[in-house]
């Protein structure tokens, strides 16, 4: 029973697969989707287009693209039987747990569930990726007690979205969402589409799956860490503070929210879009406070955990800004993290479908062996 074995916490830099979605240069600070680099795809192109991108693997042509957003947009009408959950259900639950549900639900209306023929698929991943924006923006009207507005599958993905939270469009603020959508939409096998990945690989459902991805991004060391950035700020209240914070924190072996990553050990190359983002805006005092803040974190940690441990800024530090900009609560930007993100995990759970073999690991067994079974009334 003593086998040699190695134990990787973490699975640390084991590679379960081979992919062509996307490529993380934790060394130089870059992201490539399909070959393509991050930073030209926020500028040049759109979340439409890059979630076809990371599912299908190439640009979609003008034709594939059009029929691409119909699909899409052919499904962000809510089942009413969706509609009447949400509004019976308690208003506390978060958007993400409004979103897990949901999809589940949808799924049971779905009466090719547990297919995954290539063609079934498709409406699965249309269906998924039209209905979410509305699960998320209906939410967010009816826990403000809101008329709900209807979806407009004339907008873009993007500007649906706003449309649907704010009653009313804005095209400056959809490009903002649209730069989000394409930071968020891939990031290689993180510990949510590493989930995603497990699920699918017994043959299980495409809900299922993704579901196992939406409860995986939920903790603060993954999904969670934006809205915990936010919280983080507040509690500092001040850039003054911002040392006397960060010393007590590290003193305590607490972590810094919005520093720190697996792969990058510099700065995370999306961090750097959000800043600049953040920085061209301009932001209504309390976000503009809070976003002075997150700056002197960044500042002092890039002297006390980047430079020294390469504990560096990554993309949560500056998201929940921007949500909050977009005039989204905090327990919204795991939500939305998860709706961007809808693409890579697909994309993954695609890819292994390819070759499914059942994730099954070992653990070292160190505990005891040959036991006396001992009856109830001798165990004292
Ligand atoms: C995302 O994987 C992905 O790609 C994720 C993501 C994506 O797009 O899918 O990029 C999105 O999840 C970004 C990360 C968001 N999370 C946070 O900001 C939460 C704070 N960061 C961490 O908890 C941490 O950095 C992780 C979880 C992100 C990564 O941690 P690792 O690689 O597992 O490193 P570790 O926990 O083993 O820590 C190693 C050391 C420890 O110190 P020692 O015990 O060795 O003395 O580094 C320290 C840690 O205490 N450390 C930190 C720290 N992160 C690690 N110390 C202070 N602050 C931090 N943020």
């Amino acid at each position: 029973m003593s086998e040699d074995v190695v134990i990787h916490k973490g699975l640390e830099n084991v590679y379960v697969k081979e992919t062509r979605i996307s490529y993380i240069d934790g060394v130089n600070g870059k992201v490539y989707y399909r070959g393509y680099d991050l930073e030209e795809l926020v500028e040049r192109s759109s979340y439409e287009e890059v979630s076809y991108l990371l599912i299908f693997g190439k640009l979609p042509t003008k034709r594939e693209l059009y029929n691409w957003i119909a699909d899409i947009s052919s499904n962000y009408e809510l089942e009413e039987g969706i509609i009447k959950i949400l509004r019976e259900v308690p208003k506390r639950n978060s958007p993400l747990d409004i979103l897990k549900y949901s999809l589940l639900t949808i799924g049971l209306w779905d009466e090719k569930i547990n297919s995954l023929e290539r063609e079934d698929l498709y409406e699965k991943i249309v269906k998924i990726l039209g209905k979410t924006p509305s699960i998320l923006a209906s939410w967010y009207r009816l826990r403000r007690g809101y008329r709900l507005v209807e979806p407009d599958p004339n907008l873009g993905y993007a500007e649906n979205f706003i449309y649907m939270v704010r009653g009313e469009p804005s095209t400056r603020d959809a490009e903002i969402f649209d730069d989000i959508l394409i930071l968020h939409a891939e990031h290689g096998l993180n510990a949510s589409a590493f989930a995603g990945m497990v699920t699918i690989s017994t043959l299980s459902d495409l809900y299922s799956a993704v579901t196992s991805s939406i409860n995986t991004l939920k903790g603060p060391l993954h999904g969670g860490a934006a809205g915990a950035a936010l919280k983080m700020f507040r509690e500092i209240g001040s850039p003054d503070r911002v040392e006397e914070y960060f010393e007590a924190k590290l003193a305590r072996k607490e972590r810094i929210m919005g520093f720190g990553h697996r792969v990058y050990k510099t700065y995370d190359p999306r961090a750097k879009i959000l800043k600049n983002i953040l920085l061209g805006l301009d932001l209504p005092p309390d976000v503009d406070r809070l976003f002075r803040i997150a700056l002197k974190v960044e500042e002092v940690g890039m002297e006390r955990l980047c430079k020294t441990k390469r504990i560096c800024p990554n993309i949560d530090l500056f998201s929940g800004l921007v949500y909050l900009y977009l005039g989204l609560p905090d327990d919204f930007s795991p939500a939305i993290f998860a709706l961007s993100r809808l693409s890579g995990w697909i994309a993954h759970i695609l890819e292994y479908l390819e070759d499914p073999r059942l994730i099954r690991p070992r653990a070292k067994y160190v505990g005891e062996l040959g036991l006396r079974y001992i009856p109830i009334e001798e165990r004292g």
